[in-house]
Parts: structure tokens; sequence; C-alpha cells
């Protein structure tokens, strides 16, 4: 029986103190904040409760995941563009997009902040197995929960599909990337080479 939406939960899901000793090694909260209930609110003058949004459920104040849409192309273009940690190729052009988003409906989100895409994801899947592309945090919202969700998502998509398993690809020296897959449960393969093989040289469309 495969998974079907909200069935399963991705392991090692951070407490509110974990989360907010995070923010305080990356400095997003002073390190003489305190945690304590009483004082949070306080201490931080809403900062980081706001940034925590007062909740485990939600992970950067106003943010929400919705489906990526066609005219999303921009917004995620301009984010992919920022990193190298994303591999950008012909297969990310504004009409590639638009047809993996036909191709693969339901399968890809964006989370916004009010009408800012702050993050991204690209699922799809060949009928047999499914493939992650492009899970990306902008740096001002990251180690908040947001990357997680967004895999979440992914994770009920291919559930929905029926399918068993997801496959993703990463740069070898992408060891923060790696990590954070470590930590959402996927397992490194030790047993595979990925080979590639171009059959065009111009772009899809
Ligand atoms: C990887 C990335 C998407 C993580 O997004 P995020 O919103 O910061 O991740 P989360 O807050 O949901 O973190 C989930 C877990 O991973 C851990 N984690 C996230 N980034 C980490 C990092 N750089 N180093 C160590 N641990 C990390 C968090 O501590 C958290 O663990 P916990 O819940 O047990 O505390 C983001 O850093 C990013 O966009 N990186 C650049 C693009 C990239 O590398 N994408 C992956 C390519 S395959």
């Amino acid at each position: 029986m495969f998974p079907q939406r909200g069935e399963f939960s991705l392991p090692h899901r951070a407490t509110l103190a974990q989360r907010w000793e995070n923010l305080q090694r990356i400095g997003r909260i002073p390190a003489e904040a305190s945690t304590r209930s009483g004082e949070a609110g306080s201490a931080t003058s809403g900062f980081a409760a706001n940034l925590l949004g007062g909740n485990l459920g939600v992970m950067t104040a106003g943010s929400a995941l919705r489906q990526m849409l066609p005219g999303d192309h921009a917004a995620c273009r301009a984010l992919w563009e920022r990193d190298p940690a994303i591999g950008l190729s012909d297969a990310d052009s504004e009409c590639a997009i638009a047809a993996y988003l036909e191709r693969n409906p339901g399968g890809s989100f964006v989370a916004v902040v009010g009408d800012e895409v702050v993050g991204t994801i690209l699922c799809g899947h060949d009928g047999r197995r499914g493939y992650i592309h492009h899970l990306y945090v902008a740096p001002g919202h990251r180690m908040l929960g947001l990357g997680r969700q967004l895999v979440e998502a992914g994770l009920d998509y291919f559930g929905r599909e029926g399918l068993g398993k997801c496959h993703l690809f990463i740069f070898g020296t992408n060891e923060p990337g790696k990590h954070f897959w470590r930590r959402v449960g996927f397992v490194q393969r030790d047993d595979l080479d990925v080979f590639s093989f171009s059959l065009s040289d111009s772009a899809p469309c």
C-alpha cells in the first residue's frame, strides 16, 4: 500500500528549541535572546516569534505553499540563478518549465511570503519513479523548516500518484545540501553513478 496524503511525515522534525538554536547559530536571533515562555515575546520584541510564527507548523511568518504556475517562472529562475547548487540548463527555459508543469500537474510548489516567491520544488515522475529537482529556499528564509515543508508537499504528490520511491540529483560538492537530505530522511546511494546523453544542442522549445 503506497502512502496517501498526510499518512507519513519526514523524520527528525525539529522542536521549537532546536529551531531556535538553528536561528541563533545563523545569527537570525541574538545569542542572548531567551526562549522561555513569558520572556520570548518581550526578549525578541516579536522578531523571533515572527520568524517562528509562534507555531512549529508555521515556518516563516506569513509563508505559505502553493502550486507552482507557469507564470512563476521568472521569479523562480531569478532564485535559481543565485546559487550554483541549482544546475540550470535548456530544461529551465520558460516554455520548458511550462511543459514540465503540464506533464506533471500538481507536483511542483512555491513557498511565498506575500507575493514574493522564497522557495521552490519541482516534482515529476515517469510512471515508475519520482524525481525531485530545484529544491531551493532563499537565504533569508532558511533553517525555518521551509525546505522540509516543500519536500513533504512533493512526497504527498508522489504518494497520490501511487509511486513507491523517488530520487534526486545533487552536485557531489554540495555538502550542506546532502546534510539537508539526510536530515529529512533521504538515503545517499553509493552504488550508483549518473550517465547522461545529449540528444540535441538546441533548447526543447
Ligand atoms: C537545502 C535547502 C533547500 C534547505 O532549506 P531550509 O528551509 O533551510 O531547510 P529546513 O529548515 O527545512 O531544514 C530541514 C533540516 O535540515 C537541516 N539543514 C538545512 N540546511 C542545512 C545546512 N546547510 N547544514 C546543516 N543542516 C541543514 C536543518 O537543521 C533541519 O534539520 P532539523 O529539522 O532536524 O533541525 C536550502 O539550504 C537551499 O536552498 N540550499 C541551496 C540549494 C540547494 O542546495 N538545494 C538542494 C539541491 S538538491
